[in-house]
Protein backbone atom coordinates (compact mmCIF):
# COMPACT_ATOMS: atom_id res chain seq x y z
CA UNK A 1 0.00 0.00 0.00
CA UNK A 2 1.52 3.37 -1.06
CA UNK A 3 1.32 6.58 1.40
CA UNK A 4 -1.61 7.35 -0.57
CA UNK A 5 -3.17 4.15 0.16
CA UNK A 6 -3.37 3.16 -3.49
CA UNK A 7 -3.27 -0.36 -4.11
CA UNK A 8 -2.12 -0.23 -7.66
CA UNK A 9 -0.22 1.69 -9.72
CA UNK A 10 -2.55 5.16 -10.64
CA UNK A 11 -1.91 4.30 -14.61
CA UNK A 12 -3.37 1.02 -13.91
CA UNK A 13 -6.35 2.31 -11.56
CA UNK A 14 -7.37 4.72 -15.04
CA UNK A 15 -7.60 1.56 -17.27
CA UNK A 16 -8.70 -0.77 -14.43
CA UNK A 17 -12.60 -0.94 -16.31
CA UNK A 18 -11.52 -1.36 -19.71
CA UNK A 19 -12.08 -3.91 -21.26
CA UNK A 20 -13.58 -6.20 -18.65
CA UNK A 21 -14.74 -9.38 -19.21
CA UNK A 22 -17.68 -10.00 -16.86
CA UNK A 23 -18.08 -13.86 -18.28
CA UNK A 24 -14.96 -15.02 -18.09
CA UNK A 25 -13.79 -12.85 -15.57
CA UNK A 26 -10.76 -10.58 -15.88
CA UNK A 27 -9.76 -8.64 -19.04
CA UNK A 28 -10.51 -9.04 -22.73
CA UNK A 29 -8.32 -7.17 -24.62
CA UNK A 30 -7.91 -7.93 -27.99
CA UNK A 31 -6.21 -6.39 -31.02
CA UNK A 32 -8.45 -3.41 -32.04
CA UNK A 33 -11.30 -4.57 -30.17
CA UNK A 34 -13.17 -1.82 -28.73
CA UNK A 35 -11.40 -2.40 -24.64
CA UNK A 36 -7.88 -2.12 -26.91
CA UNK A 37 -8.94 0.66 -29.30
CA UNK A 38 -9.25 2.72 -25.60
CA UNK A 39 -6.67 1.51 -24.56
CA UNK A 40 -4.30 2.68 -27.50
CA UNK A 41 -6.14 5.98 -27.29
CA UNK A 42 -5.32 5.93 -23.02
CA UNK A 43 -1.57 5.36 -24.06
CA UNK A 44 -1.57 7.89 -26.57
CA UNK A 45 -3.33 10.55 -24.34
CA UNK A 46 -1.11 9.36 -21.68
CA UNK A 47 1.86 10.33 -23.90
CA UNK A 48 1.11 13.64 -25.12
CA UNK A 49 0.57 15.07 -22.08
CA UNK A 50 4.09 13.81 -20.96
CA UNK A 51 5.13 15.77 -24.32
CA UNK A 52 6.14 12.60 -26.33
CA UNK A 53 5.25 12.70 -29.80
CA UNK A 54 3.37 9.51 -30.89
CA UNK A 55 3.03 7.74 -33.72
CA UNK A 56 1.55 3.99 -35.43
CA UNK A 57 3.83 2.65 -37.32
CA UNK A 58 2.86 -0.06 -40.53
CA UNK A 59 2.61 -2.63 -38.42
CA UNK A 60 0.16 -1.15 -35.86
CA UNK A 61 2.67 -0.64 -33.01
CA UNK A 62 2.67 2.60 -31.07
CA UNK A 63 5.88 4.49 -30.42
CA UNK A 64 6.04 7.54 -28.15
CA UNK A 65 9.09 9.32 -28.82
CA UNK A 66 11.01 11.86 -26.09
CA UNK A 67 12.74 14.37 -28.20
CA UNK A 68 13.68 13.50 -32.33
CA UNK A 69 13.78 9.43 -33.24
CA UNK A 70 17.17 8.40 -34.03
CA UNK A 71 19.69 5.82 -34.04
CA UNK A 72 21.40 3.87 -31.16
CA UNK A 73 17.57 4.41 -29.50
CA UNK A 74 16.88 3.18 -25.76
CA UNK A 75 13.36 2.16 -26.34
CA UNK A 76 11.13 0.17 -23.52
CA UNK A 77 7.73 -0.88 -23.42
CA UNK A 78 5.20 -4.38 -23.88
CA UNK A 79 1.71 -4.57 -24.85
CA UNK A 80 -1.95 -3.84 -23.46
CA UNK A 81 -3.70 -6.85 -25.34
CA UNK A 82 -4.83 -9.64 -23.35
CA UNK A 83 -5.56 -12.66 -23.37
CA UNK A 84 -9.44 -13.92 -23.26
CA UNK A 85 -10.27 -13.62 -19.24
CA UNK A 86 -6.36 -12.73 -18.46
CA UNK A 87 -5.18 -10.53 -15.74
CA UNK A 88 -4.52 -6.69 -15.17
CA UNK A 89 -0.87 -6.86 -15.26
CA UNK A 90 0.65 -8.85 -17.93
CA UNK A 91 1.54 -6.02 -20.66
CA UNK A 92 -0.14 -2.73 -19.25
CA UNK A 93 2.31 -3.19 -15.97
CA UNK A 94 5.12 -2.71 -18.61
CA UNK A 95 3.52 0.47 -20.29
CA UNK A 96 2.53 2.02 -17.00
CA UNK A 97 5.98 1.59 -15.23
CA UNK A 98 7.37 3.09 -19.08
CA UNK A 99 5.11 6.06 -18.57
CA UNK A 100 5.79 6.87 -15.05
CA UNK A 101 9.58 5.97 -15.36
CA UNK A 102 9.42 8.94 -18.20
CA UNK A 103 7.48 11.31 -15.69
CA UNK A 104 10.09 10.71 -13.14
CA UNK A 105 12.43 11.48 -15.14
CA UNK A 106 11.09 14.73 -16.49
CA UNK A 107 10.06 15.62 -12.85
CA UNK A 108 14.30 15.80 -12.01
CA UNK A 109 15.25 17.69 -15.74
CA UNK A 110 16.66 14.88 -16.64
CA UNK A 111 17.16 14.90 -20.56
CA UNK A 112 17.90 11.95 -22.64
CA UNK A 113 21.39 11.88 -24.62
CA UNK A 114 20.00 9.43 -27.38
CA UNK A 115 16.50 9.04 -28.96
CA UNK A 116 14.46 7.38 -26.23
CA UNK A 117 10.67 6.05 -26.87
CA UNK A 118 7.83 3.65 -25.25
CA UNK A 119 6.74 0.89 -27.57
CA UNK A 120 3.31 -0.86 -27.34
CA UNK A 121 3.48 -3.72 -29.96
CA UNK A 122 0.21 -4.63 -31.66
CA UNK A 123 -1.48 -8.02 -30.78
CA UNK A 124 1.47 -9.68 -28.53
CA UNK A 125 -1.17 -12.50 -27.20
CA UNK A 126 -1.88 -13.34 -30.32
CA UNK A 127 -5.32 -14.10 -29.21
CA UNK A 128 -7.42 -12.33 -32.17
CA UNK A 129 -5.08 -13.71 -35.28
CA UNK A 130 -3.45 -16.95 -33.50
CA UNK A 131 0.04 -15.52 -33.80
CA UNK A 132 2.06 -14.68 -31.06
CA UNK A 133 3.86 -11.24 -30.92
CA UNK A 134 2.28 -10.68 -33.97
CA UNK A 135 3.00 -7.06 -34.46
CA UNK A 136 7.26 -7.59 -33.39
CA UNK A 137 7.09 -10.29 -35.63
CA UNK A 138 6.01 -8.35 -38.53
CA UNK A 139 8.41 -5.67 -37.18
CA UNK A 140 11.49 -7.96 -37.49
CA UNK A 141 10.31 -9.80 -40.52
CA UNK A 142 9.33 -13.04 -38.88
CA UNK A 143 6.69 -13.33 -40.50
CA UNK A 144 5.51 -12.47 -43.94
CA UNK A 145 2.80 -9.92 -44.81
CA UNK A 146 0.65 -11.99 -47.01
CA UNK A 147 0.88 -14.55 -44.47
CA UNK A 148 -0.15 -12.31 -41.87
CA UNK A 149 -2.73 -10.37 -43.62
CA UNK A 150 -4.23 -13.21 -44.42
CA UNK A 151 -4.89 -14.27 -40.99
CA UNK A 152 -8.84 -14.45 -39.72
CA UNK A 153 -10.25 -14.14 -36.29
CA UNK A 154 -12.77 -16.52 -34.86
CA UNK A 155 -15.54 -14.35 -37.13
CA UNK A 156 -13.28 -15.22 -39.87
CA UNK A 157 -12.51 -11.69 -40.09
CA UNK A 158 -8.97 -10.94 -42.01
CA UNK A 159 -6.12 -9.13 -40.09
CA UNK A 160 -6.34 -7.30 -43.50
CA UNK A 161 -9.60 -6.01 -42.73
CA UNK A 162 -9.25 -4.99 -39.09
CA UNK A 163 -6.24 -2.76 -39.99
CA UNK A 164 -7.58 -1.11 -43.07
CA UNK A 165 -10.81 -0.40 -40.36
CA UNK A 166 -8.66 1.34 -37.92
CA UNK A 167 -6.92 3.45 -40.19
CA UNK A 168 -3.75 1.30 -40.72
CA UNK A 169 -2.79 0.54 -44.74
CA UNK A 170 -2.60 -3.05 -45.00
CA UNK A 171 -0.22 -2.63 -47.71
CA UNK A 172 2.13 -1.10 -45.91
CA UNK A 173 2.47 -3.98 -43.45
CA UNK A 174 5.64 -5.82 -43.17
CA UNK A 175 9.45 -5.80 -42.20
CA UNK A 176 10.87 -1.99 -41.22
CA UNK A 177 14.57 -2.47 -40.90
CA UNK A 178 15.08 1.01 -40.52
CA UNK A 179 12.98 1.27 -37.07
CA UNK A 180 14.54 -1.85 -36.33
CA UNK A 181 17.87 -0.91 -36.78
CA UNK A 182 17.62 2.42 -35.03
CA UNK A 183 16.82 0.19 -31.78
CA UNK A 184 19.76 0.18 -29.65
CA UNK A 185 18.28 -1.20 -26.44
CA UNK A 186 15.06 -2.70 -25.64
CA UNK A 187 14.09 -3.20 -22.06
CA UNK A 188 10.57 -4.61 -21.58
CA UNK A 189 9.52 -4.46 -17.56
CA UNK A 190 6.77 -6.66 -17.43
CA UNK A 191 4.92 -9.04 -14.31
CA UNK A 192 6.29 -11.98 -13.53
CA UNK A 193 4.27 -15.00 -14.58
CA UNK A 194 5.31 -17.74 -12.31
CA UNK A 195 6.92 -17.62 -8.30
CA UNK A 196 10.37 -17.28 -8.63
CA UNK A 197 10.37 -13.60 -7.30
CA UNK A 198 8.24 -14.75 -4.16
CA UNK A 199 10.07 -18.01 -3.39
CA UNK A 200 13.77 -15.67 -3.63
CA UNK A 201 11.97 -12.92 -1.43
CA UNK A 202 13.12 -10.10 -4.22
CA UNK A 203 10.34 -7.61 -5.69
CA UNK A 204 12.14 -7.17 -9.27
CA UNK A 205 14.27 -9.81 -11.54
CA UNK A 206 16.83 -10.15 -14.97
CA UNK A 207 15.57 -12.68 -17.22
CA UNK A 208 18.23 -14.92 -18.59
CA UNK A 209 15.87 -17.14 -20.94
CA UNK A 210 12.31 -17.83 -22.65
CA UNK A 211 11.50 -20.96 -23.56
CA UNK A 212 10.97 -22.19 -27.17
CA UNK A 213 6.92 -21.99 -27.57
CA UNK A 214 4.55 -22.85 -30.48
CA UNK A 215 0.97 -23.21 -31.18
CA UNK A 216 -0.50 -26.32 -33.52
CA UNK A 217 -3.62 -26.16 -34.65
CA UNK A 218 -5.76 -30.04 -34.39
CA UNK A 219 -8.79 -30.64 -36.62
CA UNK A 220 -10.64 -33.99 -36.45
CA UNK A 221 -13.25 -34.58 -38.64
CA UNK A 222 -15.70 -37.48 -38.85
CA UNK A 223 -19.54 -37.49 -39.54
CA UNK A 224 -21.89 -35.20 -38.01
CA UNK A 225 -24.99 -36.62 -37.31
CA UNK A 226 -28.15 -37.21 -34.88
CA UNK A 227 -27.13 -38.09 -31.26
CA UNK A 228 -30.60 -39.85 -30.87
CA UNK A 229 -31.11 -41.59 -34.46
CA UNK A 230 -27.15 -43.06 -34.61
CA UNK A 231 -25.97 -46.14 -32.63
CA UNK A 232 -22.84 -45.82 -31.33
CA UNK A 233 -21.74 -48.53 -33.37
CA UNK A 234 -22.19 -46.81 -36.59
CA UNK A 235 -20.60 -43.54 -35.38
CA UNK A 236 -17.89 -41.65 -36.74
CA UNK A 237 -17.38 -39.38 -33.67
CA UNK A 238 -14.57 -36.68 -34.26
CA UNK A 239 -14.58 -35.74 -30.82
CA UNK A 240 -14.21 -39.21 -29.30
CA UNK A 241 -10.57 -39.26 -30.84
CA UNK A 242 -10.11 -35.35 -30.30
CA UNK A 243 -10.58 -36.44 -26.07
CA UNK A 244 -8.67 -39.51 -26.50
CA UNK A 245 -5.73 -37.15 -27.65
CA UNK A 246 -6.25 -34.50 -25.08
CA UNK A 247 -6.74 -37.31 -22.22
CA UNK A 248 -3.01 -38.17 -22.92
CA UNK A 249 -1.20 -35.16 -23.14
CA UNK A 250 -0.51 -34.52 -19.41
CA UNK A 251 1.18 -38.34 -19.66
CA UNK A 252 3.26 -37.67 -22.24
CA UNK A 253 4.67 -34.22 -21.56
CA UNK A 254 5.40 -35.31 -18.10
CA UNK A 255 8.34 -38.09 -20.25
CA UNK A 256 9.71 -34.72 -21.40
CA UNK A 257 11.59 -33.36 -18.66
CA UNK A 258 10.54 -29.14 -18.30
CA UNK A 259 8.08 -29.87 -21.37
CA UNK A 260 4.69 -28.12 -21.07
CA UNK A 261 1.67 -28.74 -23.21
CA UNK A 262 -1.82 -27.41 -22.87
CA UNK A 263 -5.16 -27.54 -24.67
CA UNK A 264 -6.91 -24.50 -23.55
CA UNK A 265 -8.98 -23.68 -26.86
CA UNK A 266 -11.71 -26.48 -28.41
CA UNK A 267 -13.87 -26.17 -30.89
CA UNK A 268 -17.02 -28.44 -32.02
CA UNK A 269 -18.52 -27.97 -35.15
CA UNK A 270 -21.60 -27.35 -35.79
CA UNK A 271 -21.48 -27.63 -31.86
CA UNK A 272 -25.19 -28.83 -31.11
CA UNK A 273 -26.10 -30.99 -28.18
CA UNK A 274 -28.05 -33.23 -30.18
CA UNK A 275 -25.89 -33.09 -32.99
CA UNK A 276 -22.59 -35.63 -33.59
CA UNK A 277 -19.75 -33.29 -34.75
CA UNK A 278 -18.46 -33.23 -38.03
CA UNK A 279 -15.67 -31.61 -36.90
CA UNK A 280 -13.46 -30.49 -33.41
CA UNK A 281 -10.60 -28.30 -33.13
CA UNK A 282 -8.06 -27.84 -30.63
CA UNK A 283 -4.75 -25.82 -30.02
CA UNK A 284 -2.06 -27.58 -28.49
CA UNK A 285 0.59 -24.56 -26.96
CA UNK A 286 3.64 -26.57 -26.37
CA UNK A 287 7.07 -25.45 -24.68
CA UNK A 288 10.14 -26.48 -23.49
CA UNK A 289 13.53 -26.05 -22.66
CA UNK A 290 15.01 -27.63 -25.55
CA UNK A 291 13.36 -26.71 -28.81
CA UNK A 292 14.11 -30.34 -30.60
CA UNK A 293 11.92 -31.26 -27.10
CA UNK A 294 9.25 -29.28 -27.97
CA UNK A 295 9.04 -30.72 -31.60
CA UNK A 296 9.49 -34.11 -30.35
CA UNK A 297 6.68 -33.51 -27.99
CA UNK A 298 4.41 -32.42 -31.15
CA UNK A 299 5.53 -35.08 -33.06
CA UNK A 300 4.62 -37.72 -30.47
CA UNK A 301 1.18 -36.24 -30.38
CA UNK A 302 0.67 -35.99 -33.62
CA UNK A 303 0.94 -39.51 -34.14
CA UNK A 304 -1.28 -40.15 -31.06
CA UNK A 305 -4.06 -38.05 -33.04
CA UNK A 306 -3.42 -39.97 -36.24
CA UNK A 307 -3.76 -43.23 -34.93
CA UNK A 308 -7.10 -41.96 -32.82
CA UNK A 309 -8.30 -40.40 -35.53
CA UNK A 310 -8.19 -43.85 -37.62
CA UNK A 311 -9.57 -45.65 -34.82
CA UNK A 312 -12.65 -43.70 -34.75
CA UNK A 313 -13.03 -43.59 -38.95
CA UNK A 314 -12.05 -39.94 -39.40
CA UNK A 315 -8.84 -37.78 -40.20
CA UNK A 316 -6.83 -35.18 -38.73
CA UNK A 317 -4.95 -31.84 -39.93
CA UNK A 318 -2.27 -30.46 -37.86
CA UNK A 319 -1.14 -26.96 -38.59
CA UNK A 320 1.65 -25.47 -37.03
CA UNK A 321 0.18 -21.32 -36.27
CA UNK A 322 3.02 -20.28 -34.74
CA UNK A 323 6.78 -20.90 -33.42
CA UNK A 324 8.97 -18.99 -31.43
CA UNK A 325 12.33 -20.73 -30.90
CA UNK A 326 14.22 -20.56 -27.48
CA UNK A 327 15.88 -17.03 -26.51
CA UNK A 328 18.89 -16.63 -24.53
CA UNK A 329 19.03 -13.04 -23.55
CA UNK A 330 22.20 -11.69 -23.82
CA UNK A 331 25.05 -11.38 -21.06
CA UNK A 332 25.44 -7.03 -22.57
CA UNK A 333 22.48 -5.39 -21.33
CA UNK A 334 21.31 -7.49 -18.75
CA UNK A 335 25.09 -6.96 -17.08
CA UNK A 336 24.95 -3.07 -18.22
CA UNK A 337 21.66 -2.87 -15.93
CA UNK A 338 22.38 -5.25 -13.09
CA UNK A 339 25.61 -2.93 -12.92
CA UNK A 340 23.04 0.23 -12.65
CA UNK A 341 20.51 -1.19 -9.84
CA UNK A 342 23.27 -2.89 -7.61
CA UNK A 343 25.55 -0.33 -8.14
CA UNK A 344 22.32 1.41 -5.74
CA UNK A 345 24.07 -0.78 -3.10
CA UNK A 346 20.80 -2.53 -3.66
CA UNK A 347 21.30 -6.80 -3.61
CA UNK A 348 22.64 -7.98 -7.11
CA UNK A 349 19.38 -8.76 -9.20
CA UNK A 350 18.29 -12.12 -9.61
CA UNK A 351 17.83 -13.70 -12.66
CA UNK A 352 14.98 -15.75 -13.82
CA UNK A 353 14.19 -17.90 -16.70
CA UNK A 354 10.26 -17.75 -18.00
CA UNK A 355 8.11 -19.69 -19.83
CA UNK A 356 6.39 -17.04 -21.02
CA UNK A 357 7.12 -15.28 -24.71
CA UNK A 358 7.59 -12.07 -25.10
CA UNK A 359 8.31 -9.06 -27.77
CA UNK A 360 11.71 -8.58 -26.05
CA UNK A 361 11.75 -12.11 -27.23
CA UNK A 362 11.00 -11.37 -30.93
CA UNK A 363 13.46 -8.23 -30.14
CA UNK A 364 16.36 -9.77 -28.93
CA UNK A 365 16.96 -11.77 -32.13
CA UNK A 366 17.83 -8.67 -33.32
CA UNK A 367 18.30 -5.45 -31.00
CA UNK A 368 20.34 -5.84 -27.34
CA UNK A 369 17.50 -6.53 -25.08
CA UNK A 370 16.92 -7.50 -21.87
CA UNK A 371 13.19 -7.54 -19.69
CA UNK A 372 12.91 -6.89 -16.05
CA UNK A 373 10.16 -9.02 -13.81
CA UNK A 374 8.21 -7.97 -11.41
CA UNK A 375 7.15 -10.27 -8.33
CA UNK A 376 3.55 -11.73 -8.96
CA UNK A 377 2.62 -13.29 -5.49
CA UNK A 378 0.05 -15.36 -6.74
CA UNK A 379 2.75 -16.66 -9.59
CA UNK A 380 -1.10 -16.92 -11.46
CA UNK A 381 -0.84 -15.43 -15.31
CA UNK A 382 -3.08 -15.47 -18.58
CA UNK A 383 -6.09 -15.70 -15.29
CA UNK A 384 -7.95 -12.74 -13.24
CA UNK A 385 -6.10 -13.71 -10.26
CA UNK A 386 -2.65 -12.25 -11.53
CA UNK A 387 -1.26 -9.71 -8.94
CA UNK A 388 1.53 -7.81 -8.07
CA UNK A 389 1.50 -5.80 -5.15
CA UNK A 390 1.58 -1.65 -5.55
CA UNK A 391 5.07 -1.40 -3.34
CA UNK A 392 6.84 -4.29 -5.75
CA UNK A 393 5.21 -2.08 -8.85
CA UNK A 394 6.73 0.55 -7.66
CA UNK A 395 10.07 -1.07 -7.03
CA UNK A 396 10.03 -1.78 -10.82
CA UNK A 397 9.04 1.64 -11.83
CA UNK A 398 12.35 2.69 -9.24
CA UNK A 399 14.51 0.27 -11.17
CA UNK A 400 12.88 1.19 -14.74
CA UNK A 401 13.71 5.07 -13.57
CA UNK A 402 17.36 3.63 -12.32
CA UNK A 403 17.93 2.07 -15.61
CA UNK A 404 16.54 4.21 -18.22
CA UNK A 405 18.57 7.47 -16.37
CA UNK A 406 21.69 5.52 -16.58
CA UNK A 407 20.91 4.31 -20.35
CA UNK A 408 19.79 7.64 -21.87
O1 LIG B 1 1.93 -16.98 -24.40
C1 LIG B 1 2.83 -16.38 -23.87
O2 LIG B 1 3.77 -16.98 -23.41
C2 LIG B 1 2.80 -14.87 -23.75
O3 LIG B 1 2.06 -14.54 -22.62
N1 LIG B 1 2.27 -14.27 -24.93
MN1 LIG C 1 0.72 -13.07 -21.80
MN1 LIG D 1 2.90 -10.30 -21.80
Amino acid sequence: MTDSGATVLPGLAEIADVGRDHVRGGYTRHLLDDAERTLRDWFVERATRLGLDVEVDRNGNTWAWWGAPGPDAFVTGSHLDSVPGGGAFDGPLGVVSALDAVARLQAEGHRPSRPTAIAVFAEEEGSRFGVACLGSRLLSGAISPARALALTDADGTSLEAVLASAGIDPSGVGADPDRLSGIGTFVELHVEQGRGLVDLGAPVALASSILGHGRWRFRFTGQGNHAGATLMADRRDPMVAAAAVIAGIPSLARQHGDARATVGRLRSVPGGTNVIASAVEFWLDARAGDDAVTQTVVAEITATARAAATANGGDVEVTEESWSARVDFPDGPRTAIDRVLVGAGGRPVPVLPTGAGHDAGVLSAHVPSAMLFVRNPTGVSHAPEEWSDVDDCAAGVDALTRVMRELT
